[in-house]
Formats: structure tokens, sequence, C-alpha cells
């Protein structure tokens, strides 16, 4: 199965991309090569492992291997490129603490770095380059609405610290060089890989728990989703500009885990662990983000990108996900 459903490749009515997706095997990347193959952008998607690439492989998809992390000259496959996606997110084995997240984006930093050598070397004008994050980069605002003009956090938690470096990196080339910076800010995304599968199985094994209370607020969005605001911002996003991207519907905890447990035919998820517990299971970082209350407005990207969800609130999403479902990634 894949993120996103393989759509005919359609008629362009803007002009072609030759986009560069970085993490193309991730599960926003993925979406992202889908969404963009099946609109007839040609799709350079790189990824680490050549089976990845055979994996992609498709109309419109051609892999570069490269993995950004050690030296290499990759220089062909960036050359042309119009347009980046950069879903790189370096993977964290086991509980997501918050040493291990810091590292993690000292990490990426260092592999946005070099991508961004690489793209400076290339000879084609850029467009755009659609980097991606999460609502925790935005000051919490508890059970309120918020959207892009709520303010940036100052101190990054939750999952804003997997990337806090290499968006200031990024901000960075913005301002030296020019860099057409549009960042996606993204809520969570349920989608056949990352933490959904995971979690679909424990609440399918009647092993669900809320995480802390279970009144908070989560801003949720399906990753086929993800896939068509990351090609809408390619396409049309002016350089500069952020977006939120979540569904229409953000919900209290206890509301998406019994949406979720009734689409699996389980009973609903009464058990609360405290955030601290949840914790040490799983990492601070992750605990953070299940618990604290984020509510998106996505008016903004309705309105500048023209994206519409497919699934507009987890109601019609989660069925439709576990209709393909495949069983928990061993990631
Ligand atoms: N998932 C969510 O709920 C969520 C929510 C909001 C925002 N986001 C943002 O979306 C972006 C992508 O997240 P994701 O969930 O798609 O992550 P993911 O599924 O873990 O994918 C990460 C990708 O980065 C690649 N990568 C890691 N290190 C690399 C290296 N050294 N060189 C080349 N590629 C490398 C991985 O390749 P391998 O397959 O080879 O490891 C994989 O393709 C991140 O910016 C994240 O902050 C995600």
């Amino acid at each position: 199965m894949t993120n996103c459903y393989r759509a005919p490749v359609a008629t362009l009515l803007v002009p072609p991309e030759t986009v560069l997706v970085a993490g193309a095997s991730g599960l926003v990347g993925e979406a992202a090569v889908r969404a963009l193959a099946a609109q007839g952008h040609t799709v350079r998607a790189l990824v680490r492992r050549p089976e990845e690439g055979r994996r992609l492989s498709a109309d419109h998809v051609i892999p570069v291997v490269a993995d950004l992390s050690s030296p290499g000259n990759w220089n062909a496959g960036f050359e042309g490129v119009t347009a980046v996606v950069d879903a790189i997110q370096v993977r964290v084995p086991g509980r997501l603490t918050v040493a291990r997240a810091r590292r993690a984006s000292d990490e990426r930093q260092r592999i946005v770095s070099v991508l961004l050598e690489h793209i400076r070397r290339q000879s084609a004008p850029l467009r755009a380059y659609v980097a991606l994050s999460g609502l925790e980069d935005y000051v919490p605002t508890g059970d309120d609405w918020f959207d892009e003009a709520t303010p940036l956090a100052r101190e990054a938690r939750g999952y804003s610290l997997l990337s806090v470096h290499s968006r200031a990196l990024l901000v960075g080339a913005e301002k030296d060089w020019g860099l057409p910076l549009v960042m996606l800010r993204m809520g969570l995304i349920y989608g056949s890989s990352g933490w959904f599968p995971a979690f679909t199985e424990r609440i399918r094994q009647r092993r669900g728990t809320l995480v802390g209370p279970g009144t908070n607020y989560a801003s949720l969005v399906a990753a086929a989703d993800v896939g068509s605001a990351i090609r809408s911002a390619v396409e049309r996003a002016p350089r500069g500009k952020e977006f939120l991207v979540s569904d229409d519907e953000p919900l209290r905890q206890v509301e998406w885990q019994s949406i979720l447990a009734k689409s699996l035919g389980a009973p609903p998820v009464r058990r609360k662990v405290p955030v601290w517990l949840a914790g040490l299971a799983v990492g601070r970082v992750n605990a953070d983000t299940f618990a604290s209350s984020r509510r998106a407005r996505n008016q903004r990207a309705k309105d500048g990108l023209g994206w519409v969800p497919t699934f507009p609130t987890v109601r019609e999403g989660f069925p439709a996900m576990l209709r393909t479902a495949v069983p928990p990634s061993p990631r």
C-alpha cells in the first residue's frame, strides 16, 4: 500500500516543474511524490536505499540515491531542479526523549546544509523550496483556535525540537541568498507509516490509552491531503509564505481516539495515562505532542493554495485509511 492513492496523471494547467523530493521514502515524502507525479510534474525522488527507489518508481518519478549525512557528489541528481520539497526527518530509534530530539535536530541541520549546497550549485532558477514542520512551532493557545498570525514559540517543544536547527538554517538562507522558502506547518499526519499504524494496532488490541486527561484538541490531517497541499505549494505558493495544513475539524483527543476505535470495531478508549508516565514509555517528546492542545485553522491554505482536503475530518479519513491499512511498520 502507498500513503497516497495513485491517481491517473492529470493534464497540467500549470507549468511542469522538476521537483526534487528529499526524504521521498518517508510518510510525507512519498505522499508528495505521488501527488506531484500524478499532476505530471517530473519528480526526482531522493532516497538513501536503492530498493526504496525501485518501490517509488512510476511514470514521472526518477529515483536519486543519496545519503546526505555522508560526503558525496550528487550534482547530476540535482541539476535542472526548479523546486525542492524537503521532507527529511532524522529517524530516532526507541523513545523520543528531548536529548535524542536535540541530537536529531543537529543531524538534520547538517543534512539540510548539504542539500542547500547542492541546490545552490545547480544552474536552474529555483521557484520554491518547500520546508515542512509541525504545529508545535507556534505559541500554545490552549483550546483557542490559532492560525499563521499566531507568534512562533521562542522555545521549541514537542516535535518542533526535531527541526529547530534546520529551520533556523533555512530562514538564514532565505535572508542571505534569497532561498525561495515556503513553510508548511502540518498537523498530526495519519498514514501507512509513522505513529498511526502502531497506534491503531494498540486500539485494535484493546490496549489504547489517552495521554493525560484526553480533553486537549488535536489537529490531524491525512497523508494524501498533505501530498496535495505540498503539490499546491510547489505550483503556486508565493515565496516567503507559511501555511498551516490540517483538516477542517480539530477534535479533542478523547473524541478522535473514539472515532478511531469505532472505525476498528473496538470499544471507546477510556484508560488515561499521566503525561509523565507516557513519557517514560514513548519518550517525552511524543507524550508532549499528543497531550498538548492544538486547534488549527486551515483557511489560509484553502484560500492561498486552493487546497481542499479530500478528507475534511477524521470521520471520513480514518475509515478510508483503515480500508487499505497495512500492519504496523517495523520502524
Ligand atoms: N509525521 C507527522 O505526523 C508530521 C507532522 C508534522 C510535520 N511533519 C514533518 O514532515 C517531515 C517529514 O516527516 P515524516 O513523518 O515523513 O518522516 P519519516 O517518515 O520518518 O521520513 C523521513 C525521511 O527522511 C529520510 N532521511 C533521513 N535521514 C536522511 C539522510 N541522511 N539522507 C537522506 N534522507 C534521509 C528518510 O530516509 P530513510 O527511509 O532511508 O530513513 C525518510 O525518507 C518532517 O519535516 C516532519 O517534521 C511530520
